[in-house]
């Protein structure tokens, strides 16, 4: 029943590969996987190996409040997908002061597939604060912020560190320990890089919970419709490594290949 975002002030630094190979491991280990794409780009289905030319919709329709069992999309990669839906500019405007107004649109089906004692639920959210995601965070599990290894990233280290950018007060500090860090595009031949991986480190110390290599593979396997799901070198075992960090850092039991789901057992951290 654990919920998980992964979310970033910045755009383009990698939530929704990184957050499709998550789900796509996962599942292989035999979780029951749901992915939830917050993002009107409507992106993460592609990642998920997902034809274009099919037509799911889920997020974009919240305010109609479809029931989410009806929009579920199977994919190969054994994730169940809800897609954003296609995008329209203007719903998408309205869908945020829907969701501004009543939360609720988006939590109460988040809070039923979360009933399921064996469901994870991974959610790729737009780049910067957004009411979608702000709907679902006093339900959060884990918000996994993803930076760049690069000189941008570096000046939003500190604010992770402080939990100032989870707001202000003893609500933030609170929830500061279900906010952890990714780097994404790490080049250890890189000074820049390995500086702001220094940096992090001593910022964040075990909320540093991932970082994945730059990895040129990622663009052809998507382009292929393939994931770097084998454990293989580079950014797939990278995500090998993430998914097991974020296994460890919610007490959840780690792989199972066969998908006993006699094996999972939840505990709150
Ligand atoms: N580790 C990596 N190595 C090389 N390329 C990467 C890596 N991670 C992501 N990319 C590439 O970076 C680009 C952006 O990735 P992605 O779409 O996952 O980012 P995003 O944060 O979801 O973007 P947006 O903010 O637009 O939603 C993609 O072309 C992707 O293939
Ligand atoms: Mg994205």
């Amino acid at each position: 029943m654990p919920l998980i975002a992964f979310a970033s002030p910045k755009g383009g630094v990698g939530k929704t590969t990184i957050s499709a190979h998550v789900a796509a491991i996962l599942a292989r280990r035999g979780y029951k996987v749901i992915a939830i794409d917050l993002d009107p780009q409507n992106a993460l289905r592609l990642h998920l190996g997902v034809s274009i030319r099919e037509e799911g919709r889920f997020v974009c329709d919240l305010p109609a409040r479809p029931a989410w069992q009806d929009c579920v999309m199977e994919t190969d990669l054994g994730v169940r997908l809800l897609p954003f839906g296609p995008q329209d500019p203007l719903r998408t405007l309205e869908l945020a002061v829907a969701l501004t107004q009543d939360p609720a649109l988006l939590a109460d089906p988040v809070r039923d597939m979360l009933s399921a004692p064996d469901q994870i639920v991974i959610v790729d959210s737009p780049p910067g604060p957004n009411a979608a995601l702000t709907a679902i965070t006093p339900m959060l599990d884990l918000l996994v912020l993803v930076l760049l290894a690069d000189g941008g990233s570096a000046a939003i280290i500190p604010q992770i560190a402080s939990n100032r950018f989870l707001g202000r007060g003893t609500l933030a500090s609170r929830s500061a320990d279900r906010a952890v860090l990714v780097l994404n595009q790490v080049d250890e031949a890189e000074p820049l890089s390995e500086a702001v991986m220094q940096m992090a480190q001593n910022a964040l110390g075990k909320r540093l919970i991932g970082a994945i290599c730059r990895d040129q593979g990622l663009a052809e396997a998507l382009a292929d419709k393939r994931m770097l799901i084998e454990g293989e070198e580079g950014a797939g075992e990278d995500f090998d490594v993430l998914a097991d960090a974020i296994l460890r850092r919610l007490r959840l039991p780690g792989a199972d290949p066969q998908g006993n789901p006699g094996l999972f057992e939840w505990r709150q951290p």
